[in-house]
């Protein structure tokens, strides 16, 4: 019996230091070099066996026990975002406009926690756990970079298990729900081409920008009309780009947004929508269009065993009311991809900052995240993972 909660909390200080030095020392996707630097040393100190450049700067290690059983993939992320963070704290960025504002530096520190955890259990161990260090997670690049680097063979994982700190919940509160939990997402573009002309002169143009204004109000339709009530489905408009001054009508305008769906069939639904509706509109205005639409993540999909066998684990640290089975996001993850191959559980761990007044989230300058989520975090995976590979490990 290993108490992991005792364990994890013999880490505090070690654990909150750690987050520190790399919230102070943020580093963007695929420039990980500090941070994988970091992660790669400790992992050998902890007498893993180490693979660096996995996926340009990921890092894998692997605790391999003393008898043979199942492989646990961990997966933590390593990135940060390029915001100039704005909180008035000791640990505050030092590299004007990167921040970890989504938590990642808190992620990469609970896995070399778990790490640390674990491998003083080895003897335990039946199996192994293979602990991925991913970076480029804010791009939706990482995995796929690792997968190609064939992170998910030799040894090929049994399960995937990872988890998101969670600022919107406080600390205390699990997200563990089942299906999807964080939704798929395509990016697109959108050209119309007109005839450009003197402002003046409407009537010989043809203007991209009228056109480029139905498009949008019209993509508005897509949800609420073509989708399924009972499905969800987000189409954003995110950038609009058109003409170079106030007497000229351009001849282009150009369109970039984001679609998230939880189903792939109510993607290819809503795609299908947005090709027809700008076509139709372009036709209709006497412009030309193109359409171009790149799937950049899957959902993220908890595997219902999976899931089951991890809330068990879970409920012994926060109780039945700690565990809330609808927390999801129309976020996008790129450990969908792990998770599409692998049967895995990616759950949320709130992480409320407390007595905020004003509540920051992911991706805020501001953002920031209760530092007492690390150990619980470090107790909560490291037992997650004991669960499938020390037959001995029970309890909370
Ligand atoms: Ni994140």
């Amino acid at each position: 019996m290993i108490d992991f909660k005792a364990e994890a909390e013999s880490l505090r200080d070690e654990l909150i230091a750690r987050r520190r030095d790399f919230h102070i020392h943020p580093e963007l996707a695929f420039e990980e070099y500090r941070t994988s630097g970091i992660v790669a040393e400790e992992l050998n100190k902890l007498g893993l066996e180490v693979q660096t450049g996995v996926g340009k700067t990921g890092v894998v290690g692997i605790l391999e026990g003393a008898k043979d059983g199942p492989t646990v993939l961990v997966r933590a992320d390593m990135d940060a975002l390029p915001i100039l963070e704005k909180n008035a704290v000791e640990y505050a960025s030092q590299t004007p406009g990167k921040m970890h504002a989504c938590g990642h530096d808190g992620h990469t520190t609970i896995g070399l926690g778990v790490a640390k955890l674990l491998s003083k259990h080895r003897d335990e161990l039946a199996g192994r756990i293979k602990f991925v260090f991913q970076p480029a997670e804010e791009i939706v690049g990482g995995a796929k970079a690792m997968v190609a680097d064939g992170v998910l063979q030799d040894p090929r994982p049994d399960v995937t298990l990872g988890l998101h700190l969670w600022n919107s919940m406080p600390i205390g509160k699990l997200g563990v729900g089942d299906g999807p939990v964080m939704a798929g997402s395509s990016i697109f573009t959108i050209n119309l081409t007109g005839k450009g002309g003197h402002g003046a002169l409407p009537d010989v143009s043809i203007d991209p920008i009228v056109c480029a204004a139905q498009v949008v109000t019209a993509l508005q339709s897509i949800v609420s009309r073509n989708v399924d009530p009972l499905e969800s489905a987000v189409v954003s408009v995110t950038r609009i780009q058109a003409g170079t001054a106030y007497n000229i009508i351009p001849q282009d305008a150009e369109l970039w947004g984001t679609i998230r769906t939880f189903k792939n069939e109510v993607r290819d639904r809503v795609e299908n929508r947005m090709r027809e509706i700008v076509d139709g509109i372009a036709s209709a205005m006497g412009c030309t269009s193109t359409v171009e639409i790149v799937h950049k993540s899957v959902p993220v999909r908890n595997d219902s065993t999976v899931t089951e066998r991890g809330r068990e684990v879970l409920r012994q640290f926060v109780g039945d009311e700690g565990i809330l089975t609808t927390e999801r996001t129309m976020g996008a993850e790129d450990v969908g991809l792990f998770m599409d191959d692998i049967p895995g559980l990616y759950f949320f761990v709130g992480a409320a900052v407390p007595g905020q007044t004003e509540y920051y989230g992911h991706h805020h300058p501001r953002f920031d995240f209760d530092e007492n989520a690390l150990p619980l975090s470090v107790a909560l995976l490291a037992s997650a993972v004991a669960d499938y590979v020390i037959p001995t490990a029970t309890g909370a």
